[in-house]
């Protein structure tokens, strides 16, 4: 997108969210909102509906000044920054692929812990100095083999990484791991630690000096939630 377009998509989405008092919250379903709820219920947060169950994109809560937007997890960092969420909770892994410096990440809510892994077949031979490498997070494998300086050719998937290998469409993965049971249902192991991975509070700048009050008062309120958990 041109800077002239996204310059004036974003004054256009800061002025809407700012005419009105609302705090919106951008949010993914799954392991996400279930993870956030009660870091949620701390600051005094609660939803009214339950995405699993609801259409609505845009939930209400117990606060009329609050509201939730559910999305994808990786468009998350989008609307926060574009200022369409004041705030809003997504993977580290999602924060270094969006890249930038478009946003605050006041905090890291130590939910949805997981690592960036290479991986592949257990005794897969391949030649190294020409891998495919199958990902939905091209940017971080690009930048990751680069300082490797390994030469690899990546090939975006946006899920399902490890069939790859299996059916021959790459030599190996990256992608997040946790109990490695994905991994090892389809016969790959762990290679390679790239990063470590929880998600994050974001916050959109503008959002961060107009609604300054409330903000810090929501990121005070999570924190406290999170130090609590230990
Ligand atoms: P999208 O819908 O944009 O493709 P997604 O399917 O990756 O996103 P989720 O599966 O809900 O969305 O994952 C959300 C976040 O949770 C990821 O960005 C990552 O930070 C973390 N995560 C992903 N898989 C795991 C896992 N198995 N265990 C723990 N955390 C995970
Ligand atoms: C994630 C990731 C792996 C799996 C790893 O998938 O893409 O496939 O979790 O977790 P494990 O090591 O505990 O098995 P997810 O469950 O989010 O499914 P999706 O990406 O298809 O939504």
């Amino acid at each position: 997108m041109p800077k002239s377009a996204a310059y004036r998509i974003n004054t256009l989405a800061i002025a809407k969210n700012n005419m009105s008092a609302t705090i919106t919250i951008a949010l993914s379903k799954g392991r996400i909102f279930k993870e956030t709820l009660p870091l949620l219920e701390h600051a005094g947060i609660i939803p009214l509906d339950d995405p699993t169950t609801s259409r609505k994109l845009i939930l209400d809560t117990n606060l009329d000044d609050v509201k939730l937007v559910v999305i994808r997890a990786s468009d998350v960092p989008t609307f926060v920054e574009y200022g369409a969420a004041d705030m809003g909770v997504t993977g580290k892994d999602v924060l270094v692929e969006y890249g930038g410096d478009g946003l605050y990440e006041p905090l890291d809510l130590k939910i949805a812990r997981c690592r960036m892994m290479v991986a592949g077949p257990k005794d897969g031979v391949v030649d190294e100095s020409r891998m495919r490498i199958a990902t939905k997070y091209v940017e971080t494998a690009k930048r990751y083999f680069a300082a490797q300086g390994q030469q690899v050719e990546i090939i975006k998937l946006y899920g399902a990484m490890e069939l790859a290998p299996i059916v021959g469409l790459a030599d190996r993965i990256v992608d997040v791991v946790d109990t490695g049971n994905t991994l090892k249902a389809n016969g790959l192991v762990a290679m390679d630690h790239i990063a470590d991975v929880s998600s994050r509070l974001i916050v959109n700048k503008a959002s961060m000096k107009m609604k300054h009050e409330r903000v810090k008062r929501y990121i005070d309120l999570i924190a406290e939630a999170v130090a609590s958990k230990g």
